[in-house]
């Protein structure tokens, strides 16, 4: 606060110009934070700025490839302390495993993992006590079939969710983790229809999710009514954790 003057919160949302990184950059411009979209995607996240500033929401956006580790520390530099960062962006294939190379594996790592780790870790340097870190790992990371490189990295980063809000909890940070089921957004567009509508019969509620359920999830686990809950996963998948034959 200076001279009388509010000054908002800062969320930090990767992967923001689309999917259910889009709806969560409007979400918390929405409940009042000031939100920076990051992305690499330069034309659809300053096209999708404009969208939202054309609504009088406070967003702004930062192009960078969050595999590129000097990117990341200027960026975190550049910005004020975050009140929540949202790591959100990631990639996804579908390979059976016999054909999942160790290529595969690391071009996977490298956004789903690693810029998950760099990203937290500058950001939680200059946070203040209070400040949230949400990390969207995949219900798949509880066992899918035909995309082991993409289920090990978000059981990875559920794994590395725990242990940093282990380490930062005595700095009053809160770290949890989201773990969508399918959520219909550009991302699902490797899988072929027939793949789809598998997956989608295997869902007890039927149905396919939608960004802002995701985005919904997040709102809550950055608000302030929030502080006592860490450490967590927050499934929003329809059911499909319950159980059942996965594919
Ligand atoms: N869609 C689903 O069904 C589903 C289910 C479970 C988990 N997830 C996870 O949710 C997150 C968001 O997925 P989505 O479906 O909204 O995807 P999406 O493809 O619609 O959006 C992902 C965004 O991340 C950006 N991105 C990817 N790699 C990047 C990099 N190296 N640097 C900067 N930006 C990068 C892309 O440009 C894109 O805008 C991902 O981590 C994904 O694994 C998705």
């Amino acid at each position: 606060m200076t001279g009388g003057v509010h000054i908002k919160p800062v969320a930090l949302v990767t992967g923001g110009a689309s999917g259910m990184g889009r709806a969560t950059v409007e979400r918390l411009a929405r409940d009042g934070f000031r939100v920076v979209m990051v992305d690499r995607n330069e034309p659809l996240a300053l096209q999708e700025t404009s969208v939202l500033q054309a609504q009088g929401l406070d967003v702004a956006c930062r192009c960078i490839d969050l595999t590129d580790e000097v990117a990341i520390n200027a960026l975190v530099q550049e910005l004020p302390p975050l009140a929540a960062l949202v790591n959100n962006a990631g990639i996804f294939d579908e390979r059976p495993f016999d054909t999942v190379s160790g290529d595969d594996f690391r071009r996977m790592n490298e956004i789903n993992l690693i810029a998950v780790h760099l990203l937290t870790q500058a950001a939680a340097r200059k946070m203040l006590s209070g400040s949230r870190i949400v990390i969207i790992s995949s219900r798949a990371y509880l066992g899918a079939r035909n995309h082991a490189h993409y289920v090990a990295s978000k059981a990875a980063v559920v794994g590395y969710m725990r242990a940093t809000a282990m380490e930062l909890g005595p700095r009053g940070l809160l770290v949890n983790s989201i773990a969508p089921g399918l959520i219909m957004t550009p991302l699902l567009a490797s899988l072929t229809p027939e793949r789809l509508q598998a997956q989608l019969r295997l869902q007890p509620t039927g149905k396919a999710g939608r960004p802002e359920d995701v985005a919904h999830a997040v709102s809550f686990l950055v608000s302030p009514d929030t502080d006592f809950i860490t450490g967590q996963v927050l499934f929003v998948d329809g059911g499909k954790s319950l159980g059942g034959s996965y594919i």
